[in-house]
């Protein structure tokens, strides 16, 4: 297995109370009475606003880091209902937050207010878990290359600095579905993607992620692709078993290599 780091993030979408903060502390726990087998993971739960602050204040000494979940495109504050920006998210703690998740695409954000978002998060410093990938109607009429080029070229300019941003290929059919690519197929995925950062912005060492339906059995199948940073996991970062079973069962050595 390699030697590099690998994300394992939490998308607590629109779960989760004060008392949440137990499964996070069980999770923190089980990481560090087995560090030595994690020497080499970064956890990160991307939590709802309510609960980054006192989540914050929980873990700052850990190595648990919590992030956001969405911001406002304004960078400035105004009269926006409802709405926090990116600074507000950092003010209160958030050291990442994730952008242009599909779920707030139906919604109506499009890659040029995705684009904006990026921006201001990374002017206030923050890594941004940027999302992107294609819906079925899209992958059934063979347009996912397409599709994904073209998120990435309107929602990521040449000046942005690519460290601060963990590219997170989510299919659209995949999430919260139950159903994912098959490991043929997503290789092929991140493979093209790869390329197309490396040559369009003549970066090579830039984080990709794959989100989608991630649980503990199929981890080891994803796992066997070596060229993945990281996993962004939905529903099945809400129980503490389960992302422990994730984490446990990507590290357990695999039967073959793609
Ligand atoms: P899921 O969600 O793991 O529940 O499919 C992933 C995501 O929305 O980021």
């Amino acid at each position: 297995m390699t030697n590099k780091f690998k994300y394992f993030i939490g998308n607590w979408k629109m779960y989760g109370n004060l008392s949440s903060f137990k499964i996070i502390q069980n999770i923190e726990k089980y990481i560090k009475k087995n560090q030595n087998k994690f020497k080499k993971i970064k956890v990160i739960f991307c939590v709802p606003s309510t609960l980054i602050y006192p989540f914050f204040l929980k873990f700052k000494k850990s190595k648990i880091s919590i992030g956001g979940q969405n911001c406002h495109f304004s960078k400035n504050p105004g009269p926006f209902t409802g709405s926090l920006n990116a600074q507000m998210a950092k003010n209160v703690g958030a050291k990442y937050l994730i952008l242009g998740h599909s779920e707030n695409r139906k919604e109506g954000e499009n890659n040029h207010l995705i684009n904006k978002k990026i921006e201001n998060a990374l002017c206030e410093n923050l890594n941004v878990i940027f999302c992107f990938g294609e819906t079925i109607e899209e992958k059934k009429r063979a347009r996912t290359f397409q599709v994904i080029k073209k998120q990435i070229n309107e929602c990521i300019k040449a000046k942005f600095d690519l460290n601060k941003i963990l590219f997170a290929y989510e299919p659209v059919w995949s999430i919260g579905s139950g159903k994912t690519p098959s490991i043929n197929d997503l290789s092929k995925v991140i493979k093209f993607i790869k390329k197309y950062i490396n040559k369009k912005y003549k970066f090579k060492k830039f984080k990709i992620l794959y989100g989608g339906s991630v649980n503990a059995k199929n981890i080891e199948n994803f796992s066997k692709i070596n060229e993945i940073d990281g996993f962004l996991i939905g529903g099945a970062s809400l129980s503490q078993k389960k992302f422990i079973d994730i984490i446990n069962n990507y590290y357990k050595k695999p039967k073959w290599k793609l």
